[in-house]
């Protein structure tokens, strides 16, 4: 076999594992970037323009050019800088091993930056100590404590069952409502946060992608609305390469409550997924703490 031919094959069989056959499957993305390992400022090559693409939707600042233009200038630089500086890295703005890595890894379909920036990354540009939770742009928050919540849309095709997904859920809640006023209980009808499972195109502007990449996705307050992605492999132990359920939903769970994205590596609102993770961090519970005023 030549060695060209290798990763489309790897690609092919990755994909012909996936049982629903008409799903995406997010490996491309993966192979492109590489195809890009080492590329640095004033180089070419194929999959630039798709790696722009990448950092624009997590919310960095790229110039608006063709997706067809392959050339890696100073602006894409820049905002692979900010990608590794939100993300713990060695900024070199090189498209380096570590870059390589913590792209490929599922992650939370929310950008990394929303409008309102960090005002504080990692406290590199100030002398007060880091902040690293953010909110979504104007601080949307609830306006009472008391929250219900129920399951939709469980297609029988989802590796986890609804009483495994409940109980995650529960598990999540449980964890976000410790020491604060909030208290969230289950019911079947009109709900203020209502979660799912969907697959591929879903009926608003953020479809998922098949197995790997974006794993889920949660709207800010007071839309209660969290979608996981249906085609994940999900599971109740996370053991690889399964994705724990209850780690995803801890997650978006901060994103229903008010929270964005924390640059900080070991938050739960971290954008990436690394592995089980089923405790919130002091970060998330300043944030929810500074936002709610507890
Ligand atoms: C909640 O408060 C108790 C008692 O002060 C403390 O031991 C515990 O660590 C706190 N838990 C969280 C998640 O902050
Ligand atoms: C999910 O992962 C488990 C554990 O590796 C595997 O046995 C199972 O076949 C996978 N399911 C799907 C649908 O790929
Ligand atoms: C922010 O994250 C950095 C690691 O990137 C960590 O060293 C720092 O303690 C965090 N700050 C807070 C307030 O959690
Ligand atoms: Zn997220
Ligand atoms: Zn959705």
């Amino acid at each position: 076999m030549s060695l060209a031919l290798k990763p489309l094959l790897l690609f092919l069989v990755l994909c012909a594992l996936n049982p629903f056959p008409s799903v995406e499957c997010a490996i491309p993305f993966i192979r492109t970037l590489q195809n890009l390992r080492g590329i640095r400022r004033g180089q070419n090559a194929d999959g630039v323009g798709i790696l722009r693409s990448h950092l624009k939707n997590l919310g960095y600042q790229v110039n608006d050019k063709s997706s067809s233009d392959n050339n890696f200038d100073a602006n894409d630089e820049s905002a692979l800088k900010q990608y590794q500086a939100f993300h713990g890295l060695h900024t070199s703005g090189v498209v380096d091993d570590q870059t390589i890595e913590t792209m490929s890894l599922p992650r939370c379909g929310l950008p990394d930056i929303t409008a309102t920036p960090n005002p504080n990354p990692n406290g590199l540009s100030s002398s007060s100590p880091p902040q690293n939770y953010t909110y979504f742009p104007g601080n949307p928050k609830w306006s009472k404590f008391t929250l219900t919540y129920r399951v939709t849309r469980m297609p029988s095709s989802v590796s986890v069952s609804q009483n495994d997904f409940k109980q995650a859920l529960r598990n999540a809640f449980n964890t976000w409502g410790q020491n604060n006023s909030f208290t969230f209980t289950e019911t079947t009808g009109q709900s203020d946060i209502v979660a799912g499972f969907h697959r591929g195109l879903h009926f608003d502007f953020y479809p998922f992608d098949g197995r790997g990449g974006v794993l889920a996705h949660a709207f800010a307050p007071d839309d209660g609305r969290m979608h996981m992605d249906a085609d994940e492999n999900w599971s109740t132990t996370g053991s690889s390469p399964t994705i724990d359920v209850e780690t995803v939903c801890l997650h978006e769970l901060g994103h229903n409550l008010g929270l964005g994205h924390s640059n900080d590596p070991n938050a739960i609102m971290a954008p990436t997924y690394s592995g089980v993770r089923r405790n919130t961090r002091q970060d998330d519970r300043e944030g929810l703490n500074n936002l709610y005023g507890f």
